[in-house]
Parts: C-alpha cells; structure tokens; sequence
C-alpha cells in the first residue's frame, strides 16, 4: 500500500495541465485552459483544465476530477496504478505503507517486482540488439522490412531480436547480477544439467514484448524467421508469477486510448494482425494471440467498450470454434459484429494491401451481426438438408439465448423469425429451452454477478421536478453546498444585531444556518458533504473543494468539480446551455441572500407538506397542532418576504422568483 505521506506529496507536486496536456492538446482561455474532449469525439473543444484549482472537467461527458482521477479515465488504471504513474513521472519515490503486509506477501511483492525488472532488461536487451548489433540489423530488421513494418511502428511496438548464440541473453543478466532463480522463474532462461551456464528460451527470432495493461511487459512472444524450419513458428512465455495468458490481450496497452475514443474494439488472432492495422493508422485493435477468448479478457475490453468486431482472415480454419467466443461475448453483455475477410487475405495482409480509408469502410460496411454471420456459415453446410437446417437454427437461438438485455434478445429473435421466415412464438419456445440449457452451463458465473457491491444514490435533482417545491428546496441546498466547496475558506464580515463587527467564513455560516433550521438533507450526496466537512471542524481541518476533489467517491468528485469550474471566462457556452454561475465578487452578498432563500424555501416546502398531513389527519387534537405549524410557519414566511423584498440581494433572484 502506498503511504499516505507519498499520497499526500505526490497531490501536491503533480499538476493537472502537465498531466493532460500529455493526452489532451491544450491551449489557454482565461485563467484555464481548454481542448478537445479525450473520452468524445467533437469539433469544438469542450474539456476544460483549471491550473488555479488542479481539477479537469469534460462537458461533453460529465466527467470530471483531478490528474488521478484523469489517469484513471484515460488509461484505465485503478487508484494504485494511477498513482505510481504520476510518482514515476515526478521522480517521487514511493514509499509504502509495510504494516499491512505479512512476510509472505512482502517476499512475493519483490519476487513480482523482479520479474517484471527482468522481463524489462529482457526487452531492452532485445530492443538493442536488433538496432545495434550486425547480427540484429541484418537478420531482425531485414525480416520486419521485408513485412513492410515502418521505423516507428518497430519502436511503438517494442519490437527486438534474440542472436543465434545459445546463451545470449542469459549471460548478459547473469553479468549484471540477475539470479539464476529469477531467471529460470521468468522462463528467458533453462538451466539443464548439461549447460550450467544456461539456454537462452528464445533464439534466432524476432521478438513481440506482450504488454499489461498500464504497459508493463508480462512475457515476450517469438517468430521464427524460416517459414520452413519444423519448429513452432511463434514461441512464446511459460505462465509465470506475472503472465497468465488468459487474462492478457496482446496491444491492449497501445490500443485503450483508440478503443475507448471510438468506442469499438476489433479482435484479431494475431501479433501482426495488430502492429499492421496500427501502421494503417487503425489503432482500435487486440489480439488473443491464437488461444481462445476467455471471460477474463473480454473483461479487459468491457472496461473501455461494449462493442467488439471479431476479424478472421478468409480462409480461417478455426471459424467454427469461434462460435465459442461469440456466445462468450454475448453472455459478458457485449454487442458483436463478424467479419470474414476475401479468401486468402488476414487483417495484416488487407492492411497493408488498401489505405486507411478502405480498410474503415470494409470494416464497417462487411461486419454482420452474428445471426447473419452464424447462418452463412451454417446454412452453406447444411445444403439442402432440412434436418441440418433445422439444427443450424437452432444453433443460432442458442446464441441468442446468451444475450443478456431481454429487449436486444426479443429483437434478435425478430431477427431470426424474419430471416428463416419461422413463427416467433415457435422461436421463442425454443429460446426458452436453449435459455435453460445455457442457464445450467453458466450458473456460477451469474452467482458472481449477484455478489457485487451496492452503489451510493444520490437522489437527482432532475427527478424531483415534479414536485416545483421539493425542487426549489433540493436545488438552493445544493447551490450552499456548492458555495461551502468554493469558497468555504473566504472569511465574511458581518455585522450583529448590536452593530457590532465580527468575521465568520463561509463554510461556519452556512453550516450554522443548516444547524439552525436543523435541516434534513434531501441530497445524499450534499448530507455526506456536509458530515465531511462537521468531521473536519472536529479536527481542526477546513474541508472545502481541494480536499473533496480527492476523495475517491466518483459522484462527490463530480459535483464537487463541477462546482469549481468556473465558466465566465469561456465564450460560446450559452450555445450548449451552459451558463456561468453569477459569483465573483458578490460572495457575501450571494451566500447572505441564498441562505436566506433557501429558508424561504425550505418553509414554503413545510407548509405544503404540513397542510398535507393536515389533509389526512383524523385526530382533532393534531388537527390544531398542525394548523398552529402552519400558522406559525406562515409568519415566518412573510417575515422572510419582506426581507428578500426590501433587500439589495433581490436583484439576484430575478431568474426563479415570481
Ligand atoms: N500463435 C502462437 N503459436 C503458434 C502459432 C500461432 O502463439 N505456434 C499465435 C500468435 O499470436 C500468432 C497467432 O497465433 O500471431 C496467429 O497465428 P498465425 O495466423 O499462424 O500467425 P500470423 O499472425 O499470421 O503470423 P505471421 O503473419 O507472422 O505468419
Ligand atoms: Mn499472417
């Protein structure tokens, strides 16, 4: 666990603008700066950076946070993960907090950790000796030339070569003091009795690194040069500590940002699938390096897309086993289109065969969805035989049973019915067979499903129009919240009753008037503020906007960017409906006039709701006690009236009072 000391120092030496400006061209307006939506595609740049605050903001989908939380965005990384990038780029040593770890799991955290230094030494090893050695340039390069690979698409990818020579790679981190164990665990290296100075695992190859996620390297694959040689043309890592292949997609870490900006993912089988749609400029694209698709992966894709191509080369011998992965990904939820490439052609040869522009449009204008798919493939074998036939239907309702959205599965069924023009009623007695069957085979996994956590609510403002005054009420708390988060630490001068001076900040005045009212908060979201902010008072602590920025509840840390975004000095918005907030210099007028309204409101609101209870009150003794509440409360409301009447305050209200 990282400590809270380095937590602390990394928030405080990371900036925001540096952070984005990595992923995000940004340029100045105002005191902030602005740019073109990462996570949308959109003409007019609507992400906003705030140096002053360190906070981000995209309008076009509401995200909203600090660097972290953008790392987290953008690179899919968890908390940890995003941390220990910005550290990384900031020089800042993480130093980790050591209690909760036992012996044991601090020798297997370094045991990790020296595979992946290994694994990382390996990579450059391999890296240099195909651009510096004689034997890497003329044997490595000249093979990725010959397959047309361009310089910069090498590097992007990390490519390398291993040398002929047996031990290469293992007596150069034997020399640099990496031990024997190690090596023989990350599986570079075998150490049979025979040759105790070791073998090298990849010799005379081209090499791929296989990266995680957030770009670590896990494991390497190799091709052989010879198309002829009787050995396996791709050889690849043993599972180690650090590789399952299983829960690995060959250019995920090269390819999230595109999949999550276009918000599709194409599935190719192989290394060269991959690096030839990149060097086309199609960067939204994995492989499952040859093995069948696991559960696991498709998890790693669904954290940026719903939406998968699957790409087979034309004559694909393994299209039938395919069929696998299809009902696999329908059961993660996900949507799915297939596309057969022309016989004889992979996604590498078309690639490199038609530009950028053709290569899109055969993608999206060929892929059919996988009852169009499954029924070519299924109906060209079964001819004319109908009992063939009739199992090839009943193959693709099986599909459809998969399908998670009831809704999408009733389309699809349509689908079916239309095609093989069959009634939908006998369609959906046989779904609902299939269904059982699928059910029994998956039961487990639906198990999982149900076990996973329960999210904080907080109640919408927008839901609560029906009711004008629980509306009013919901959206002058908010407003006082939003105030408490910007400008919670500005100190107010006030006069008493007696004329006398006295200074008061914005977060103990507003929260002396919640206090008062003894108010009820009718925003989840607002009520946790709030008890944050009591629970910092305790402690002598001024919880305001920074420090809700990083606290790692995804709805407060929305709100509360959204409140600190200030949107004056940016022209244009009022076309997106966006209008900046009227702060400024008025903020002890503003927050004395809100608090007030918000009273006013509040009041309004209990009369209603007493006057109701008053309706359904058989009780005459409670019959007058509420008539005395309403009575009461009605006294208070034009007192309050008369104030906002007669006050300079009232100018600002112009918008919502009648
Ligand atoms: N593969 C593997 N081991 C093998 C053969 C294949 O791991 N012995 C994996 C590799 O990830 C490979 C993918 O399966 O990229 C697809 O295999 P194949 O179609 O045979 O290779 P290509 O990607 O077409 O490789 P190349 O174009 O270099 O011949
Ligand atoms: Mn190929």
């Amino acid at each position: 666990m990282i400590s809270k000391q380095t937590i602390d120092k990394i928030f405080s030496t990371i900036r925001v603008e540096e952070i984005v400006g990595e992923y995000v061209q940004l340029k100045r307006a105002g005191s902030n700066y602005k740019g073109l939506s990462p996570f949308h595609e959109e003409k007019s740049p609507s992400f906003v950076v705030s140096p002053s605050k360190q906070i981000w903001k995209d309008f076009s989908t509401g995200k909203g946070g600090t660097a972290i939380s953008f790392l987290m965005e953008i690179e899919n990384f968890t908390y940890p993960e995003a941390l220990r990038h910005a550290a990384k780029k900031y020089g800042i040593e993480i130093e980790e907090d050591q209690r909760e770890f036992s012996e044991e799991a601090k020798n297997a955290q370094s045991e990790k950790d020296l595979l992946y230094k290994i694994h990382e030494v390996a990579n450059d090893y391999f890296q240099n000796f195909l651009w510096e050695a004689e034997e890497g340039k003329s044997i490595g390069l000249a093979y990725f030339k010959e397959r047309e690979l361009k310089d910069d698409i090498i590097k992007k990818f990390q490519l390398g070569y291993s040398p002929e020579k047996k031990n290469a790679f293992t007596a150069y981190a034997l020399e640099k003091g990496y031990a024997k164990e190690v090596l023989e665990k990350s599986g570079l290296s075998i150490f049979p009795e025979n040759a105790p100075n070791g073998i090298d695992r990849f010799r005379e190859r081209v090499i791929f690194p296989i990266h995680s996620f957030s770009g670590r390297v896990l494991g390497f694959g190799a091709r052989i040069l010879k198309n002829n040689v009787k050995t396996a043309k791709y050889l690849n890592s043993p599972e180690t500590e650090i590789y399952h292949k299983s829960n690995v997609l060959y250019g995920l870490n090269q390819s999230k940002q595109a999949i999550s900006r276009k918000n599709i993912c194409l599935l190719v089988e192989g290394y060269m699938d991959v690096i030839s749609l990149h060097m086309s400029g199609i960067e939204n694209v994995v492989a499952s390096s040859g093995t069948s698709l696991t559960t696991e992966q498709i998890k790693l894709i669904k954290r940026l897309t719903e939406n998968v191509t699957i790409l087979f080369d034309g004559d694909n011998a393994g299209i039938k086993a395919s069929f696998r992965s299809i009902d696999m990904l329908l059961t993660e939820g996900m949507n799915i289109r297939v596309l057969l490439f022309p016989e004889g052609d992979d996604p590498d040869s078309f690639a490199r065969k038609h530009p950028q522009d053709y290569v899109e449009k055969f993608i999206e204008n060929e892929a059919m969805d996988f009852i169009d798919f499954k029924a070519e493939i299924l109906l060209k074998e079964a001819g004319n035989d109908p009992i063939k036939k009739a199992e090839a239907i009943r193959n693709i309702v099986k599909s459809v049973g998969f399908v998670q959205n009831a809704l999408k599965r009733e389309v699809y069924l349509k689908e079916v019915s239309n095609k093989f023009g069959l009634s939908e009623q006998s369609l959906f007695n046989e779904l609902d067979v299939q269904r059982q069957i699928n059910q029994n085979q998956t039961q487990h996994v639906q198990q999982q499903k149900e076990n996973a956590p329960v999210k904080m609510e907080v109640v919408p403002l927008e839901d609560d129009k029906g009711d004008p005054f629980l509306y009013d009420v919901l959206f002058m708390e908010s407003k006082l919240v939003d105030h408490m988060l910007m400008f919670g630490d500005v100190v107010l001068k006030r006069t008493d009753e007696n004329n006398t001076e006295y200074q008061i900040t914005v977060i103990e005045e507003i929260l002396h008037h919640f206090e008062e009212e003894q108010y009820e908060f009718l925003v989840k979201g607002n009520e946790i503020i709030i008890d944050q902010v009591k629970e910092g008072i305790k402690e002598d602590e001024l919880r305001s906007g920074n420090f809700f920025v990083t606290f790692m509840d995804e709805q407060i840390t929305s709100k509360v960017v959204d409140a600190l975004i200030p949107l004056d000095e940016l022209e244009n918005w009022a076309s997106r409906n966006i209008y900046p907030p009227n702060y400024g210099d008025k903020v002890a007028e503003q927050i004395k006039g809100d608090v007030l309204l918000h009273k006013y409101r509040y009041i309004d609101y209990l009369i209603k709701e007493t006057a109701k209870e008053l309706d359904h009150s058989a009780d005459e003794g409670k019959y007058f006690e509420l008539i005395k509440k309403i009575t009461l409360l009605k006294q208070a409301s034009m007192k309050l009236n008369d104030i906002i009447e007669y006050s300079p305050i009232k100018g600002i209200y112009r918008d919502r009072k009648k």
